[in-house]
């Protein structure tokens, strides 16, 4: 794709955050710049305010002279957290990476469940693309559930959650459940899961204790039919 865009001398821009540079090589894939949320694995505590963005050398030029105009400059506080940040991030993504997988397997078997959209999971779309240009997967993912459960139902369950908190800045230390429907700005293709969607974010907390935390939310969501 990248190649098609720079025969017509389009720029790619990718954000990487979900992957970053530790799992997806952008540059080495031909994209121009790539971007992450620096509020995500690279701070991995939920308390960094800032944004990353690299280019390869046809477009750093620009993309400095951009930078001085702008004059954006990051605080001296979010500089040193993001420092202190990428000491531990690879460490922090291989276990996002392992409870993903371990957590995506689980919910693939639970009744509730329709389908588990995880990228490494063969069954998932998009997973040939994923297992040719990505080394890894991080701890962000979806399921959909089965066509029977209601948006009342999913109140029921993510409204009495103990561990899983619902919000929005992924890749930090705790771990969140949300629901979303991409329908409305998904423009590409049509957006039909098949049921309810929510998205999870792997924290850091006891697998046991998230395991039971969402055990008893399936038990709420079936409650209310
Ligand atoms: C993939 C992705 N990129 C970038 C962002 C932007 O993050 P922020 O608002 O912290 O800059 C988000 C936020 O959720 C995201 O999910």
């Amino acid at each position: 794709m990248t190649q098609a865009a720079k025969k017509q001398g389009i720029a790619t821009i990718i954000d990487n955050t979900w992957a970053t540079p530790i799992f997806f090589r952008a540059h080495e894939h031909g994209c121009d710049l790539s971007l992450e949320a620096g509020t995500k694995y690279l701070g991995g505590h939920s308390d960094l305010l800032m944004g990353l963005v690299s280019a390869n050398d046809a477009w750093w030029p620009r993309l400095r002279k951009t930078y001085d105009l702008m004059a954006m400059l990051p605080g001296a506080e979010d500089c040193f957290l993001a420092l202190r940040g990428l000491r531990t991030m690879h460490l922090r993504l291989k276990e996002a990476e392992q409870r993903g997988l371990e957590m995506a397997h689980w919910l693939q078997a639970r009744p509730e469940v329709l389908k588990v959209l995880h990228p490494a999971l063969p069954e998932c779309p998009g997973h040939e693309i994923w297992k040719r240009d990505f080394t890894g997967s991080s701890g962000l993912f979806s399921l959909v559930l089965k066509p029977e459960f209601t948006k009342a139902g999913v109140a029921n369950m993510l409204d009495h959650m103990r561990i899983f908190a619902m919000g929005y800045s992924w890749g930090g230390f705790e771990s969140l459940i949300i629901p979303f429907n991409c329908a409305d700005y998904r423009t590409a293709t049509s957006w039909q899961p098949g049921g309810l969607t929510l998205r999870i974010q792997m924290g850091l907390e006891d697998m046991d204790d998230l395991k039971t935390d969402l055990a008893a939310g399936f038990d709420r969501l079936r409650a209310v039919r």
